[in-house]
């Protein structure tokens, strides 16, 4: 049996999330994949830092955390940041799930830097990083014999970086066509039965499916930052959110919903990625489907993506974009992709 140790930057939804698979999958993990994983660090904002050699209890860990701090639990060293536990504990892996910020992608990129001039290998849900800078950070985890994994950044546990990136690549990837952003999936699914734009937003944002400034997502930023993540990992593109032509979805009426629905069609928020003439054009649009088109009927907080390749022809996913298990989930799959090709 291989064991992981684990050292957690962040410890919110997906952190959390993650923690509680590794408590109900435990046994899963070591009868069909023959690994186990031992949390022993965990560096959060405001909730406290903890470390222990032998292991942290991942149950103590979200009690603790529920109750507003983690410093409480049976560990050996509290308060160390995220630079001092990067540089002192003994750890096999970094989980990193700090918050994203798309315009400078620190502090995770500075995280996962020094993560991987420790020697540990990089689990990442964190857009920010891979969106700007995932060239270098590939480049130094390949220079260094280690992995960078981040399947979150994208329709969360969803296999969608994945499909891509390792099921479909021989397959000649032409154009890339998803449905990459869950609040504003719902929030025009919602128009459809009638509900205003505003009350759907509130609704996206107290379920939990927006970010912190929903701007982000009803602007197409959100959707643009995963075109740049999925072309550069999949196509090596060197684009930057700049060169996504970008739309969001703040012009779109009750009028213009109801349009549609009577022409036998829905508007959809569309990332596209297209190869033409070797060059990749991205874009953020909302677009009006026929409900013909398998896109069209994806309602919802539901993601979808569409790839087109030479050899297979259009291959369609469609999974949750968001939510705590969910994104946790794409943890445990980049461990898991880890022990694969690393372990
Ligand atoms: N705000 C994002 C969405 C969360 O609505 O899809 C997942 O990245």
């Amino acid at each position: 049996m291989k064991n992981y140790r684990l050292l957690l930057v962040g410890f919110g939804n997906v952190g959390q999330g993650f923690a509680q698979l590794l408590i109900d999958r435990k046994d899963a993990l070591a009868a069909d994949f023959g690994c186990s994983f031992t949390i022993v660090g965990v560096t959060t904002r405001s909730r406290g830092s903890v470390y222990a050699t032998d292991g942290l209890d991942p149950q103590a860990l979200l009690d603790a955390v529920q109750s507003g701090i983690l410093n409480g639990v049976d560990c050996d060293h509290t308060g160390w940041s995220v630079e001092d536990m990067l540089a002192n504990a003994e750890a096999d892996i970094m989980v990193e799930t700090s918050y994203t910020n798309l315009e400078t992608a620190e502090p995770a990129s500075s995280y996962i830097r020094q993560a991987l001039q420790n020697g540990m290998h990089v689990s990442t849900a964190n857009k920010g990083p891979v969106a700007l800078n995932y060239a270098e950070l590939a480049g130094l985890a390949n220079e260094k014999g280690l992995q960078l994994q981040a399947e979150g950044t994208v329709m969360s546990g969803t296999p969608a970086v994945a499909l891509g990136l390792d099921q479909l690549k021989a397959a000649g990837v032409t154009q890339v066509k998803g449905i990459l952003n869950g609040t504003t999936n719902y929030i025009l699914t919602q128009m459809e039965d009638g509900m205003s734009y505003a009350d759907a937003l509130k609704v996206a944002q107290d379920l939990g499916y927006a970010e912190a400034d929903p701007a982000g997502d009803v602007e197409g930023h959100d959707a643009a930052g995963k075109v740049v993540i999925l072309a550069n990992m999949l196509l090596n593109a060197g684009i930057k959110p700049a060169d996504v032509a970008t739309d969001g979805i703040t012009n779109i009426s009750s009028a213009d919903v109801d349009a549609a629905k009577a022409a036998g069609e829905r508007w959809k928020l569309i990332g596209a990625i297209e190869v033409v003439d070797g060059a990749i054009k991205a874009s953020v649009s909302p677009q009006r489907l026929s409900t013909a088109h398998p896109l069209a009927n994806v309602m919802g907080a539901t993601n979808a993506i569409t790839y087109t390749t030479e050899a297979m022809g259009d291959v369609t996913l469609i999974g949750a974009g968001a939510g705590r298990v969910e994104t946790g989930y794409s943890i445990l799959q980049d461990l898991l992709a880890i022990h694969r090709l690393a372990g």
